[in-house]
C-alpha cells in the first residue's frame, strides 16, 4: 500500500465585497505579488504537497493572466473554473473536480486564498501534527483577548471565558473521502472543520500564527504587506 499524499485545495471564487477593491481581493497586489500568487507559491514550494488545485469563478477574468506569468507553477497547479455561491460550495465543487486524481485516504489541505501569510513552515507543522490522526485537523490560534457578548444596543451583557477558545484558521486538513462526505451532508458551514464536527468527530487543533490572518477589510492590507515583506 502506498502512503497517503497531500493535496492543496484553494477556494478563490469570492467577490471580496468587504474589501471593496476594484478586483476580487485575491487578485490585489501585496508586497509586489498578487495575493493568490503568494499562496500558490507557498504550496508549490512545499515538497510535501503533491499538487495544488485552485477553485475560481466560471467568469474569472484574472487567473489565466496571473498564471501565464508564472511558468514555475505550470505543472504544480490546476485551475478549476467552478466556484459556487458560497465558500462551502466552492470547496465541494473543487473536491468533486479532483476526484479522478485523488484517492479516498489522501489528505486535502483546504486553504483560503485570502490568507497570504501562510508559510511552508506552518504547512509542515500542520502535516506533522495531523498526519497520524484518525480525524484530521486545522491551524488555529488560542484566543488571548477578554471576550464580551453584546446586546442589540452594543452594551456588554456578559464576559465570556476564553478558556479553551481558539480562532480557526486554514489550512484545514482532512482525508478526501471524509471531507467530501462531511461537506455534502452539511447544510451551511463556514469551514471544513464544522462540517466534520457535524458528523460527531473532533478535529485536532494545531497552533497557527498571527501572520496567517484572513485579509478581509481595507485596513488589513498594510499589516499583510508588513508580514509578506518580512518586517512585521
Ligand atoms: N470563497 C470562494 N467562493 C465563494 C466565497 C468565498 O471560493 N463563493 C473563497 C474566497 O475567495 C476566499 C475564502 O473563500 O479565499 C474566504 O472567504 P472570504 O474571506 O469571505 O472572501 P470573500 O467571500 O471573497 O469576501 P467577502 O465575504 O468580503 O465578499
Ligand atoms: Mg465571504
Amino acid at each position: 500500500m502506498t502512503s497517503p499524499r497531500f493535496f492543496a485545495l484553494i477556494p478563490a471564487a469570492g467577490a471580496g465585497a468587504r474589501m471593496g477593491a476594484e478586483c476580487p481581493k485575491q487578485y490585489m497586489p501585496l508586497a509586489g505579488k498578487l495575493m493568490l500568487m503568494h499562496v500558490l507559491d507557498t504550496f508549490a514550494g512545499s515538497s510535501q504537497i503533491a499538487h495544488t488545485y485552485v477553485v475560481v469563478s466560471a467568469e474569472d477574468g484574472y487567473i489565466d493572466d496571473a498564471l501565464s506569468g508564472a511558468r514555475h507553477l505550470a505543472d504544480r497547479v490546476t485551475v478549476i473554473y467552478k466556484g459556487g455561491p458560497t465558500r462551502h460550495k466552492s470547496v465541494l465543487n473543487g473536491l468533486l473536480a479532483m476526484r479522478e486524481q485523488v484517492r479516498d485516504e489522501d489528505w486535502v489541505l483546504v486553504h483560503d486564498a485570502a490568507r497570504p501569510g501562510l508559510t511552508e513552515g506552518l504547512i509542515e507543522r500542520l502535516i506533522a501534527g495531523v498526519q497520524s490522526d484518525e480525524v484530521g485537523g486545522l491551524l488555529a490560534l488560542p484566543i488571548v483577548d477578554t471576550l464580551k457578548r453584546s446586546d442589540a444596543a452594543g452594551r456588554v451583557v456578559a464576559t465570556v471565558t476564553r478558556d479553551g477558545l481558539w480562532a480557526a484558521q486554514t489550512p484545514q486538513m482532512f482525508r478526501y473521502a471524509l471531507l467530501q462526505r462531511a461537506l455534502q451532508q452539511a447544510t451551511e458551514v463556514t469551514d471544513e472543520a464544522s462540517a466534520v464536527e457535524a458528523l460527531g468527530l473532533k478535529p485536532k487543533l494545531v497552533e497557527g500564527s498571527p501572520r496567517n490572518f484572513k485579509v478581509t477589510l481595507p485596513h488589513d492590507v498594510a499589516l499583510a504587506e508588513l508580514h509578506l515583506k518580512g518586517t512585521a
